[in-house]
């Protein structure tokens, strides 16, 4: 306990003998409603102001003094106020310029910041009442306004039985985190993994209904936000190959042919062209050439999946003449 704080320069003693003079004179004090500090508005923002009010408002009180903490020690007074006629709002070394007294024992902060969180006590001076030094400690909380979050994905495109983690980048102050899948909310299930206060989802044995669109939504008692919605397909493929014309191509030298591998693949896969067992330096899905008697032979392509890690290849024979 704090030493009780002094009107400056008041007759304390005279009041406080006054008070209960006049105290034992009164009917029997009612039954003492028990006080609680209302918060306005609940829940306070960043920037903004909270008003912190005893409820029901003390009578008959001759001081309230504010403390940044559950204790009232003297270094976290932020403030003493002592009521009409002649009010002073006395400034403890906890008073920070954003705080102000009043009406009643209210407290009221400006600027709020995200630190300005915490407990703060209320002793209230009301030397006819029952209990004539009342403390009452509450928490206030200061909340932000939650920018949009970010998904990160750590792959776009999944193999099936593939394992997807979507992480929501948001502040560690968001209180709840939800994901969305094409606009729905998703609920856990045995592949549906939430990790880290649901800031990751995890997706195991991906299939066809886990592609979509992914968001995650964030929410405080401020506000909710959510993010853009990151697309997720499956990866497949090749199952097989085949090279366009098929051969066996049987064609005049001199003559231009264009060899196409043609493969069924997400993401489209990588080429590789062999003649007669040699790799050749093409990589594209198709390559032209004017046939001469050094480029006959057998031609293959391999086409490969880097995702699925799948490849599948096709030959042709060239023959000339
Ligand atoms: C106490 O703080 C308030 C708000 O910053 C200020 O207006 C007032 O002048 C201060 N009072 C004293 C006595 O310093
Ligand atoms: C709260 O944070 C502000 C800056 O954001 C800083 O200036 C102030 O000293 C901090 N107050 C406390 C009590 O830590
Ligand atoms: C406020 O008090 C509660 C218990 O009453 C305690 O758990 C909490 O840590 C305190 N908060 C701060 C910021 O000191
Ligand atoms: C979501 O956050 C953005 C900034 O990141 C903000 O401009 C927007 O107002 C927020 N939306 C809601 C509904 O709070
Ligand atoms: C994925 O798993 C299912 C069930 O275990 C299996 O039937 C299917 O063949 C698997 N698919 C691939 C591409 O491994
Ligand atoms: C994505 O993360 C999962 C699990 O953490 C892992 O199994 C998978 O290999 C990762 N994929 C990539 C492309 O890193
Ligand atoms: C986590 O997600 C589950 C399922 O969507 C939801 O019921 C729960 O409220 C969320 N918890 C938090 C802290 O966001
Ligand atoms: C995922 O697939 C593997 C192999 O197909 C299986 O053993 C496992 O039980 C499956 N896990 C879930 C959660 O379905
Ligand atoms: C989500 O949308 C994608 C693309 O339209 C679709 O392939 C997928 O099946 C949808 N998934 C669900 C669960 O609705
Ligand atoms: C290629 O075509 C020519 C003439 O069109 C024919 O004489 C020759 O037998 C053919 N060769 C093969 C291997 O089909
Ligand atoms: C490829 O092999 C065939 C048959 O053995 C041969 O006729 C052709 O000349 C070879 N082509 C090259 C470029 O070595």
């Amino acid at each position: 306990m704090g030493r009780i704080p002094h009107r400056p320069g008041g007759p304390w003693t005279g009041i406080l003998l006054a008070a209960s003079v006049l105290g034992s004179c009164l009917q029997p004090a009612p039954a003492q409603t028990p006080v609680t500090i209302v918060l306005t508005p609940p829940s306070p923002v960043v920037g903004g102001g909270v008003s912190l009010a005893p409820q029901p408002p003390p009578q008959g009180f001759v001081s309230c003094s504010w403390y940044r903490s559950a204790t009232t020690d003297e270094t976290s007074r932020i403030l003493t106020y002592f009521p009409p006629p002649n009010p002073i709002q006395q400034n403890g070394s906890a008073h920070t310029g954003r705080e102000t007294a009043g009406p009643g024992c209210a407290l009221n902060i400006a600027g709020l910041m995200l630190n300005d969180t915490g407990n703060y006590t209320v002793q209230i001076q009301i030397p006819t009442a029952a209990t004539p030094v009342l403390s009452i400690t509450v928490a206030l909380r200061v909340y932000e306004k939650l920018a949009k979050p970010t998904v990160t994905l750590n792959q776009t495109q999944v193999p099936e039985n593939g394992t997807l983690t979507l992480t929501c980048n948001t502040s560690p102050r968001a209180d709840t985190v939800l994901w969305l899948q094409n606009g729905s909310y998703l609920t856990p299930n045995t592949r549906l993994e939430l990790s880290s206060e649901n800031r990751t989802l995890t997706v195991l044995n991906f299939t066809w209904g886990d592609t979509g669109t992914y968001q995650c939504e964030v929410g405080n008692p401020v506000n909710t936000n959510r993010s853009e919605p990151s697309t997720v397909t499956l990866a497949y493929g090749p199952e097989s190959a085949r090279i366009d014309p098929p051969g066996p191509v049987n064609l005049t030298l001199g003559s231009r042919l264009t060899l196409t591998c043609v493969a069924v693949s997400v993401p489209a896969p990588s080429y590789s062209w062999f003649l007669n067992g040699t790799k050749l330096p093409q990589t594209g899905s198709s390559f032209t050439f004017d046939l001469t008697t050094l480029n006959l032979g057998t031609y293959k392509c391999q086409a490969h999946n880097p995702v699925t890690g799948l490849t599948a290849s096709a030959e042709t024979e060239v023959l000339g003449e």
